[in-house]
């Protein structure tokens, strides 16, 4: 969706005209692809299946359950009328209480109650996108740079860049170790920095990653501690997916490796966490982010700069109440845990059938799916051509690797936790059918048409489908998807 021509571009701002939302890339390309032509089990069967959206849709009965069982927690109900004003008016940036003292526990449950966070430093922001920027706001000038691991979340080009003037170094990390941030590939990336006259500021990971699925172990998460305080850069954690892990090994968040008796020399003020419920809740849409920092001063100008982000009172009013139920929230996440492992075994399963693998995972929303054997020659050019067909013959929407800066061709992240089981078998049957007809070789356009109609497997996949999708397992589609505003 082009608003600004160029014809007009002089008119606006070079931020406004600079490209640096990143919307002309793959990754948006397939949301695009979506939007034009989205799956419905009745009214578009043959549409293209969302598997580009890392949102978590798998409990959203045990949080309507909870909804219902507590109308004074919405405003907007004849039990909780009564708040609806001072709700209304209120608009300290520091939060209501509850909502923070509610986050703050949340968080420290997530991580198994081994560590406490303390309310008074919870600042909120517009989702973790916004805590982002406000650390990049906080902690570098334009031209800086952070270093980032690869492959990474492509919303950080946007998020870290776009309105600071931030740069990104990549890390660059390969499958070879299971993409394993390395101490060398720390040092190689610091050191080429240094080589083109760039600062380094900071060091961001992402744990549990997107789109890998994977944790950092302890002895990683020491190193990136001792390298961040040998260097005197910041350590900026996201942890938005904490709560998704769903097998062994657990979680281990940076705000433990802090805590550790021989840690007692690392220096606080250069660790912060990002935070988000978007994932972990399943609640994008609230746009409830936060920035935890260690650091005093930068707590202090984040919740200022907060200002431009706020979370809504009204929602701030209705999360806090939710968070602070001990019984919801242990049940939720218990529960949460036991679907998503069992969707990925089903998915992963599914794939295995047909000899499709992934990298090992135990968290996150999607797998990191190895097609490599697929593409015609190692490049980003196969790596597209595979995807153009995936995205238009196949009917998928999955994100490749280049879009995450993978090092190397044939990855793929595939989302599995926004849609039915219904949705997901027929997600898996296209792609069985697709693998099947390429080991036969049937691959060439004319024949790809027959995709949706002629060949037999093709055919019977599609009667089985209706089979599945009764009309009690349809699954609505979500009324926007505008890369403009999503990116998950
Ligand atoms: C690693 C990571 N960080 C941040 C975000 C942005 O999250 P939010 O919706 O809270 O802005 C995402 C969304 O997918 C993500 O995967």
């Amino acid at each position: 969706m082009g608003f600004v021509s160029n014809d007009n571009a002089h008119l606006l701002s070079k931020m406004a005209t600079n490209g640096g939302h990143g919307e002309i890339s793959p990754y948006f390309d397939g949301w695009k692809a979506y939007d034009r032509n989205p799956y419905h089990p009745t009214e578009n069967p043959n549409g293209v299946i969302q598997m580009g959206l890392a949102e978590n849709e798998l409990c959203f009965d045990l949080v309507q359950e909870w909804v219902v069982n507590n109308p004074e927690a919405s405003i907007c109900t004849a039990e909780g009328a009564n708040e609806f004003k001072e709700i209304a008016i209120f608009q300290d940036y520091h939060g209501l209480p509850a909502f923070r003292e509610g986050v703050a526990k949340f968080m420290g449950k997530v991580r198994g109650d081994r560590v406490r966070f303390d309310p008074d430093r919870i600042v909120m922001s517009g989702g973790a996108t916004g805590a982002h920027e406000m650390l990049a706001f906080c902690l570098a000038d334009p031209g800086d740079a952070f270093l980032v691991p690869t492959p990474y979340y492509p919303g950080f080009d946007r998020d870290l860049s776009w309105r600071t003037g931030v740069q990104i170094v990549p890390i660059i990390c390969e499958s070879s170790n299971n993409f394993k941030i390395t101490e060398e590939a720390l040092e190689s990336a610091f050191q080429r920095a240094k080589e083109s006259n760039i600062r380094v500021k900071g060091l961001l990971i992402t744990n549990p990653s997107n789109p890998l699925g994977t944790v950092l172990d302890r002895d990683t998460l020491r190193t990136l501690v001792a390298f961040i305080n040998q260097k005197n850069i910041h350590l900026i954690c996201d942890e938005i997916y904490a709560a998704t892990v769903f097998d062994q090994p657990g979680f281990i968040s940076i705000a433990e490796i802090i805590e550790e008796k021989d840690q007692q020399n690392c220096n606080r003020d250069l660790i912060h966490i990002v935070y988000s419920l978007s994932k972990d809740m399943g609640f994008p849409g609230f746009r409830v982010g936060i920035v935890y920092s260690y650091n005093d001063a930068v707590t202090n100008c984040a919740r200022k700069m907060s200002s431009f982000g706020l979370v809504s009172t009204q929602t701030q009013h209705l999360i806090g109440s939710l968070l602070l139920d001990d019984v919801f929230v242990g049940k939720f996440l218990a529960e949460s845990a036991e679907r998503l492992a069992k969707r990925h075994e089903t998915f992963t399963k599914g794939l295995a059938q047909v000899g499709i693998g992934s990298l090992k995972s135990n968290a996150g929303l999607f797998i990191w799916m190895d097609l490599r054997r697929l593409l015609k020659e190692p490049t980003v050019d196969a790596e597209m051509v595979l995807w153009k067909i995936i995205i238009h013959e196949v009917k998928l929407n999955i994100s490749p690797g280049s879009s995450f800066h993978c090092s190397e061709p044939g990855w793929f992240r595939v989302c599995f936790a926004n849609m039915d089981d219904a949705m997901l078998n027929i997600a898996l049957r296209r792609i069985w059918s697709f693998v099947l007809q390429r080991s036969k070789g049937v691959e060439e356009p004319a024949k790809r048409k027959c995709w949706q109609s002629n060949l037999q497997l093709s055919l019977s996949f599609r009667r089985r489908e209706d089979i599945v999708m009764a009309p009690h397992m349809m699954s609505p589609h979500s009324p926007i998807s505008s890369p403009l505003v999503r990116a998950t």
